[in-house]
């Protein structure tokens, strides 16, 4: 499980984000960016971001730290925001949180090159969990310490919207003509190489038990939350092998 927090405090939306993400103080007195349950996306982006995070910081990558936020809808009462008021009355309960990297600059690849090995290992990820919201037009790379940071993997795994067909999308090609990095020469071959080992089924055991039950409650065809965690795993172990060969660049173009 991770670390669980309960909101204290609204502060203020995230207005760049398409959900509405907002930040918020916690009773660890920590600040996180939340991602609401009761967000038109649903809590499916939620898992996205936990399975994804979480894989993502098991390979090596940075990636803020994610908890889960109790929030009391009785927060929303004071907001002047209807639609900031509205998300917090619908997601009372379990809501997603990663650390709030204070003073992260968003990651612009005219003014920050990175290397083909490191490109290549962000490529390759990406990849894997099909993620289709990583492009030069809105990244989702953050600057912070130096360093490139990862966030925001709602929009991957576009496989769980539709388990049934999951085997036949999870072996389909990943388009990288508009990834944020693919101008750096990504170096996917060596990323493969290094990453594709680790990602066993152990591994993606440890991750996909940091999802909450109660996002995974009440699937149809599955049973048990357990049933659709491991149905996570499945196509991640499948696409680790081959992905590489599959990525569309620049060059194909
Ligand atoms: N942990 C963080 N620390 C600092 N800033 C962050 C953090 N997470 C997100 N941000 C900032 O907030 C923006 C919105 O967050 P995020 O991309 O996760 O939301 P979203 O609603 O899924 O966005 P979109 O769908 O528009 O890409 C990011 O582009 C980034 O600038
Ligand atoms: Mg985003």
């Amino acid at each position: 499980m991770l670390k669980e927090v309960t909101a204290t405090r609204y502060i203020a939306p995230l207005r760049e984000g398409g959900s509405l993400p907002g930040l918020v103080e916690a009773d660890d007195l920590g600040t996180y960016v939340l991602k609401f349950t009761g967000a038109g996306q649903g809590r499916k982006t939620l898992v996205a971001e936990v399975v994804c995070g979480e894989l993502a910081r098991r390979l090596g990558f940075r990636v803020p730290r994610l908890v889960t936020v109790e929030v009391d809808p009785v927060l929303g009462l004071g907001e002047p925001d209807q639609q900031v008021q509205e998300l917090l009355k619908a997601s009372g309960g379990t809501n997603l949180g990663m650390e709030f990297l204070s003073g992260a600059l968003g990651y612009d690849p005219l003014a920050f090159e990175v290397g083909p090995e490191e490109a290549g290992r962000i490529v390759w990820f990406d990849a894997l969990v099909n993620n289709v919201d990583r492009s030069w037009r809105n990244p989702n790379l953050l600057r912070w310490q130096g360093e490139v940071w990862l966030v925001d993997h709602g929009a991957t795994m576009i496989w769980h919207h539709n388990w049934p067909g999951a085997r036949t999308s999870a072996a389909r090609p990943y388009d990288a003509t508009d990834h944020a990095l693919s101008r750096f020469a990504p170096d996917v071959g060596s990323a493969a190489a290094a990453l594709a080992p680790l990602v066993t089924e152990e591994l993606l055991a440890e991750v996909t038990a940091r999802v909450p039950d109660v996002w995974l409650l009440d699937e149809p065809g599955f049973a048990t939350p357990d049933e659709l965690r491991r149905a996570y795993a499945r196509p991640l172990i499948e696409r680790a092998a081959t992905i590489h060969e599959r990525i569309r660049t620049e060059g194909d173009r």
